[in-house]
């Protein structure tokens, strides 16, 4: 395995490769853990070629968030990488993908990247979107390896490729949980003991939103209601968002009628976790 570090390096690895080798891509900001596994070792089944990205994008991150502080150990995720037969682990510093004098940004405007995460979150997509961009560029893969678990995210990034004729495919794979459904997040090592348990409730509260609707209630409303009443009870956490929406338009419901997406965002003491959920309400119930 290959651990390269620069841009140029990167490209020539690229064009070293036989025309017609399939180029598989992960990118990740590192931290790894079981979820991008799932992601790294689809990559591998399906790809000649695997690379995976490992970068913190300063330009995702707000003001006040955890750019500074977010989970760093290049060491072991490349021994994670070698251990799952990576070909190459593309880590590049911050000035290699932004000098000093950087200013290109690229954004999918609208609705999408406004609402919800876009929301919360101002010049997140945006800065998700640029360095995708970029990475996109350099690697040049045939297909990308996304998780389900930032499923905005997801929908954004189809649109970016969409729309800037870019060309790779994007393959989405389900969330990946522990036991007690805890969605796998590199954040997830911030919390102490008693956070990791609450931390469970963003999981209990969209199992029980799923039991509620396959029950027969209609009203995202009253299940919105009912999820914040849920979520209030647990001391550490503090909700930011819940909702559902369509799954592929992510505007806000007002009958529950074939799949929705039940989303939402929700602090832990100081981490913020996001989690989501699709459920289908069988359209033969009345
Ligand atoms: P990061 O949070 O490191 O996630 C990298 C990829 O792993 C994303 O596609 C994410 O959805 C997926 N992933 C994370 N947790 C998962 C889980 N529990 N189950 C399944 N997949 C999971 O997302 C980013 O990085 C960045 O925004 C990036 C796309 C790399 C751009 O900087």
């Amino acid at each position: 395995m290959e651990l390269i570090k620069d841009i140029d390096r990167m490209r020539t690895y690229i064009e070293r490769i036989e025309e017609g080798k399939i180029i598989g891509f992960v990118p990740t900001m590192g931290g790894l853990h079981k979820g991008h596994l799932s992601l790294i070792r689809k990559g591998r089944g399906d790809s000649d070629v695997l690379v995976v990205s490992i970068f913190v994008n300063p330009a995702q991150f707000g003001p006040e968030e955890d750019f500074e502080s977010y989970p760093q150990d290049l060491e072991r995720d490349v021994k994670l990488c070698k251990q799952e037969d990576v070909d190459v682990v593309f880590a590049p510093s911050r000035e290699e993908m932004y000098p000093d004098d950087y200013f290109t940004f690229v954004e999918v405007e609208g609705y999408l990247t406004s609402t919800l995460e876009g929301d919360s979150r101002p010049g997140h997509f945006r800065g998700v979107t640029t360095i995708l961009t970029k990475l996109f560029n350099i690697v040049s893969p045939d297909r990308s390896y996304f998780g389900e678990k930032d499923y905005q995210q997801v929908l954004v990034v189809k649109k970016l490729v969409n729309e800037l004729n870019l060309d790779t495919q994007i393959i989405v794979l389900p969330i990946v949980r522990e036991n007690d459904g805890l969605a796998l997040s590199s954040r997830n090592s911030y919390f102490d003991e008693k956070e990791r348990e609450a931390a469970t409730i963003l999981y209990k509260s969209l199992k029980k939103a799923k039991e509620w609707t396959i029950g027969g209630e209609k009203d995202p409303a009253r299940i919105i209601h009912k999820m914040k009443e849920l979520i209030e009870k647990e001391p550490l956490a503090e909700i930011d968002y819940i909702a559902i929406v369509g799954p592929n338009s992510m505007e806000k419901v007002q009958s529950i009628e074939g799949e929705v997406l039940i989303i939402l965002a929700v602090k832990i003491g100081k981490v913020r976790l996001i989690d989501n959920m699709r459920v289908k309400r069988s359209m033969c119930q009345s």
